[in-house]
């Protein structure tokens, strides 16, 4: 009875205790640190972080306090900690409004204690070792701007009470194992601007919500396995995308010409899909676009010539679709491509000399198509940046220009199949960078002469047998 009593006292002055000094809450707050620390099995950064120092702990590694001197952010990225979350006493610390872990080495899952934390807008836990799911807890985090678990090893349904972070901008769920929820359940996010949902095992159809929140610049779907046709919603709605990653999934139909609405594209990632009809004449009206990528597909139609309009791409792959024309002579006005994938199409012609405007091409891959004529020395004197020139299985003819042996930057030279005559210019030998030559069918003369035979050693060399 007695002890009771004091016991009970005791309480109640250590309650007063709490309410008149802040520097005890303060104390507790740094205990609760110090037995997170304590858990972690790597944590040498946080040698600031010490018993001796308990009445110090704003001025932790890594920890920033608000004015009555409760701990308000962790700031620790690519700390080296290891460890979990297990042991992260969240009760304790509902002051805190940023909370920045990425690039750790921490596991386990997240706990659900997580969500008392309501005063947070910063939760990057992104390139750690976490999983488990998201706790749908989550939802009682109304105050986010800024959530990303993206690069862990996460599973699960993404929670839907994830719609109730009305304020969230940034949202990065990237490179885990989430799978698909009732999308149906998510609300429009009126200030979302960037949405990363890329490699995950998401699938069924588009999901819907995105369509309605207006503010997105940046959507990364890629590498899931979403099907169906884009929603019509996409491109009359989100007209302040700057970027549209869609790859790799398995998403059909014909692109709508509403798509040059999105007039402020800079990328434009489709590739590895089963979209159809013509869509070239109507991107190439989106003068903004950096990259598009639109290989394998099955796209039809010609090159227009419209795609010189196209002035700031540096990528353009359209490989592995059924277009079918000339190359027009126009895209020599894209002279800031440094990637220019056109392989594994229909396109037919000679290559239009303006195509030597293109100096700062790193990658050429014309190969698979039935492209004829020569190849100028004027192209191959301005193409001193090519890193890859894969131009077999054409009908290219004509003599190689001795000035190949220009490109010493050259890793790939592929020009196999193809009806190139003359002498194989001894000049090759200067390409010291090639790991790849192929040459065989074509109609070089003096093909037992081997003319890289006085250099280093390529990786991969195939030249004279297969030539008369
Ligand atoms: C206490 O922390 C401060 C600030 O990080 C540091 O400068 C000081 O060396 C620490 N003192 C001890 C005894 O660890
Ligand atoms: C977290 O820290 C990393 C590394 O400094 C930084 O790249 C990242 O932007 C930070 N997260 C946020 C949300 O500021
Ligand atoms: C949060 O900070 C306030 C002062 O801004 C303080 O009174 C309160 O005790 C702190 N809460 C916790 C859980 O430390
Ligand atoms: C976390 O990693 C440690 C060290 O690799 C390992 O022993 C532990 O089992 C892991 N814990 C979880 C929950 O994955
Ligand atoms: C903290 O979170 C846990 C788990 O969600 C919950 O049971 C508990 O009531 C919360 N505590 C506070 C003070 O909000
Ligand atoms: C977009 O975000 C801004 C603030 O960044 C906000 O004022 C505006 O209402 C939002 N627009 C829409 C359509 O939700
Ligand atoms: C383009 O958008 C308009 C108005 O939003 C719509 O009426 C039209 O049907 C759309 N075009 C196509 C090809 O779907
Ligand atoms: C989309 O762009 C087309 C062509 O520029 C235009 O006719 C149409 O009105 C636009 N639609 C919307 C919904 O802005
Ligand atoms: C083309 O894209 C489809 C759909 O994503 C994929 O299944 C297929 O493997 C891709 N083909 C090649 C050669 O990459
Ligand atoms: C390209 O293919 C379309 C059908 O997909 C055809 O109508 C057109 O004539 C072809 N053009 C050329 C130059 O072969
Ligand atoms: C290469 O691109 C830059 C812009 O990135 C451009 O100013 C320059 O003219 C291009 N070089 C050539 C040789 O076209
Ligand atoms: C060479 O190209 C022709 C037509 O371009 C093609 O039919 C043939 O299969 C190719 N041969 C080899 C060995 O790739």
């Amino acid at each position: 009875m007695k002890t009771a009593h004091l016991f009970l006292a005791y309480l109640s002055l250590l309650t007063l205790c709490l309410c008149v000094c802040p520097s005890r809450a303060a104390t507790s707050e740094a205990e609760v640190l110090m037995r997170w620390k304590s858990s972690l099995s790597s944590s040498a950064s946080l040698e600031s972080w010490s018993v001796n120092n308990i009445s110090n702990h704003c001025r932790w590694i890594g920890i920033r306090c608000n004015d009555e001197g409760s701990v308000s952010g962790i700031d620790l990225p690519v700390a080296g900690l290891a460890g979990t979350l297990d042991l992260f006493h969240f009760t304790s610390l509902l002051n805190l409004t940023t909370f920045n872990l990425s690039g750790n080495y921490l596991n386990g899952s997240i706990p659900a204690a997580l969500g008392n934390l309501t005063s947070l807008t910063l939760l990057d836990l992104s390139a750690n070792l976490f999983s488990g799911g998201i706790p749908p807890e989550i939802g009682c985090l109304t105050e986010l701007r800024y959530l990303s678990f993206s690069n862990n090893y996460m599973v699960g349904e993404i929670p839907y009470q994830i719609g109730n972070m009305r304020k969230v901008r940034f949202l990065d769920l990237g490179s885990n194992h989430f799978e698909t929820p009732d999308w149906s359940r998510f609300p429009t996010f009126p200030f979302l601007t960037h949405l990363n949902l890329h490699y995950n095992e998401l699938n069924l159809e588009f999901p819907h919500f995105i369509t309605t929140c207006l503010n997105l610049t940046f959507l990364d779907l890629s590498v899931n396995t979403f099907t169906g046709q884009i929603p019509e919603s996409l491109f009359t709605n989100l007209l302040k995308l700057e970027y549209l990653d869609l790859s790799i999934n398995g998403f059909q139909g014909p692109l709508s010409t509403n798509i040059t609405n999105l007039s402020k594209l800079k990328g434009l990632l489709l590739g590895d899909n089963y979209f159809s009809g013509n869509i070239l004449d109507t991107v190439s009206l989106i003068p903004s676009l950096q990259i598009l990528e639109l290989y394998n597909n099955s796209l039809i139609g010609e090159i227009p010539p419209s795609i010189g309009l196209l002035t700031n791409l540096r990528t353009l792959a359209l490989g592995m679709n059924r277009f079918n024309s000339s190359i027009p002579r126009e895209l020599g006005l894209c002279n800031k491509l440094t990637d220019l994938d056109l392989s594994r199409n229909s396109l037919s012609g000679p290559l239009p000399p303006s195509l030597s405007n293109l100096g700062n091409l790193s990658l050429l891959d014309l190969s698979y198509n039935s492209l004829t004529g020569e190849i100028l020395t004027s192209f191959i004197t301005s193409w001193r940046k090519l890193i890859a020139l894969e131009i077999e299985d054409n009908e290219f003819s004509g003599e190689l220009p001795s000035e190949i042996g220009l490109l010493t930057n050259l890793n790939y030279l592929f020009l196999y199949n193809n009806s190139f005559s003359g002498t194989i210019p001894p000049e090759i030998g200067n390409l010291q960078n090639l790991s790849a030559l192929y040459l065989f069918t074509n109609n070089f003369s003096g093909g037992e002469q081997h003319p890289t035979r006085d250099r280093k050693p390529t990786k991969y060399v195939e030249a004279g047998p297969f030539n008369q």
